[in-house]
């Protein structure tokens, strides 16, 4: 038989290893935990959405809707889908659909992959996991800051230093309109200098061309017509309130009054969380408010703040400050020799998990269980504590052998334990020894 031709990953899909996942968890616990703390509740939506919610959404000219998006035909029915770019629009879907706002506010949290088809570089994926936050339903300045501050406590709580705020205004529609026709009066001025990009947007989308990384059009964008200066008195307000909490809270921010983001649903607030440490995929976290964007879906007036972090390049800052604190390993290797042994460990292992003990037990691999030799290596390298040991003497005896692998839990080296006794023998070790992590009780219900 022919070698079956290899099937590898999809370019920019990435698989986050077991020697990872460590990291991965410690930051979905921290942010999880944070969220809570300010009152977020989990949120959980479809991969799979509608192609229109996103294009209503995000914006028709915008670079996720015009090129980035995973858009097919469901070919069992014809059904327009798209694996979402991101999660702000299905969160106020399904908040339209379930009534959530009916009674008041909501802070929202969500996480999970997002698909868009971008050039895969450092930083920048097809597939990519966002951690996002969405308060809807709520008006003032303080809602603002506060989704800011939590996501600096966040920054505070893993270590992350290096990470700067960038914020800005884009006031309302009808403040943007205005700049955009002195926007485009000025750069119809400076036609000669605009990139092929740029005249594409001239007409269509002008302030994502202040965005430009374009050297060329650096001078010229710096000295056009700043958004900013088109504030009326409610935006003003709304922003130097936003501002004067981020200050009275010794929060450092600069203003980038070119900060405009790549989706169409924002006004007034956004911002964006930077690092120099990424190269050039260095934000972070991003988001802002979207008054307008449930009006569009047909709610009634709803005005909501929200943001999204990207959980690669998050796991990628703290990849540079070491290994999380807390190792993943087990409590309990079992070792055992024999079909009776392998019987008594079986049972043994479950007694052992009841009491909350973490327990690997050894399987047999296509070149058999294996000597105790060979089996005790395996346990030496799981990096537990104890190895509990049965074979025939034991089975004979009524009692396994329990070896203490790590210096620390105990003096003992090993002891022959009644296989009663096995489980409390290793709860004083284990627990008695040292403050414990494990939380393995029953998950409570109030009926
Ligand atoms: P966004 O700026 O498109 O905003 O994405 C938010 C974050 O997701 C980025 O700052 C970045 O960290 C990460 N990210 C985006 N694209 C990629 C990619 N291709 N590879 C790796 N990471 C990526 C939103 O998605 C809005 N929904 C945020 C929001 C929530 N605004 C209001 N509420």
């Amino acid at each position: 038989m022919s070698k079956p031709e290899k099937i590898v990953a999809i370019k920019g899909m990435n698989d986050i290893l077991p020697q990872d996942a460590p990291l991965w968890e410690l930051f979905e616990n921290t942010t999880e935990t944070i969220l809570k703390s300010y009152g977020y509740q989990k949120i959980v939506t479809p991969i799979v959405e509608q192609t229109a919610l996103f294009s209503r959404a995000i914006g028709a000219v915008t670079d996720i809707v015009e090129k980035e998006m995973y858009s097919f035909e469901d070919s069992m029915n014809g059904d327009q889908l798209t694996l979402r770019p991101e999660g702000t629009a299905s969160v106020v879907r399904a908040v339209l659909e379930h009534n959530l706002v009916y009674d008041g506010p909501r802070r929202l949290w969500y996480k999970g992959p997002m698909f868009r088809h971008e050039r895969p570089q450092r930083g920048r994926y097809r597939q990519f996991f966002q951690f996002g936050a969405e308060a809807i339903g709520f008006s003032g300045p303080d809602i603002d800051a506060e989704m800011i501050m939590m996501s600096r406590r966040l920054w505070d709580d893993l270590g992350l230093q290096n990470v700067r705020l960038e914020l800005n205004s884009i006031g309302n529609a009808e403040e943007r309109n205005r700049h955009r026709a002195d926007l485009i009066a000025y750069l119809e001025k400076h036609e000669d200098i605009l990139d092929a990009e740029a005249k594409r947007r001239l007409h269509s989308n002008p302030l994502r061309i202040l965005d430009t990384k374009n050297p060329a059009m650096q001078e010229m964008v710096n000295a056009a017509p700043r958004l900013l200066d088109y504030l009326g008195e409610e935006s003003l307000a709304h922003f130097n309130g936003v501002k004067a909490l981020l200050d009275k809270n010794a929060v450092q921010y600069t203003v980038n009054p070119r900060l405009v983001r790549g989706l169409d649903y924002y006004n007034r607030t956004v911002f964006e969380w930077v690092t120099d440490e990424l190269g050039a995929q260095g934000t972070i976290c991003a988001g802002g408010r979207y008054d307008p964007l449930i009006e569009t879906f047909g709610g009634k007036p709803t005005p909501a703040v929200g943001f999204a972090m990207g959980m690669e390049r998050i796991i990628e800052l703290m990849k540079g400050l070491g290994e999380p604190a807390e190792p993943n390993v087990c409590d309990v290797y079992m070792v055992h020799q024999g079909e009776e042994a392998q019987l008594q460990s079986f049972i043994l292992a479950e007694r052992i998990r009841d009491a909350g003990l973490d327990v690997v037990l050894h399987c047999a691999t296509p070149t058999g269980a294996g000597s105790f030799k060979s089996q005790m290596k395996k346990a030496d390298g799981s990096g537990a504590a104890f190895a509990v040991i049965i074979g025939q003497d034991e089975i004979a005896n009524n009692a396994a052998q329990v070896k203490t692998m790590r210096g620390e839990v105990g003096e003992q080296q090993q002891a022959a334990v009644p296989f009663e006794e096995v489980v409390d023998y290793l709860v004083d070790q284990i627990v008695g020894s040292h403050d414990h992590g494990h939380d393995h009780d029953h998950v409570h219900y109030h009926p």
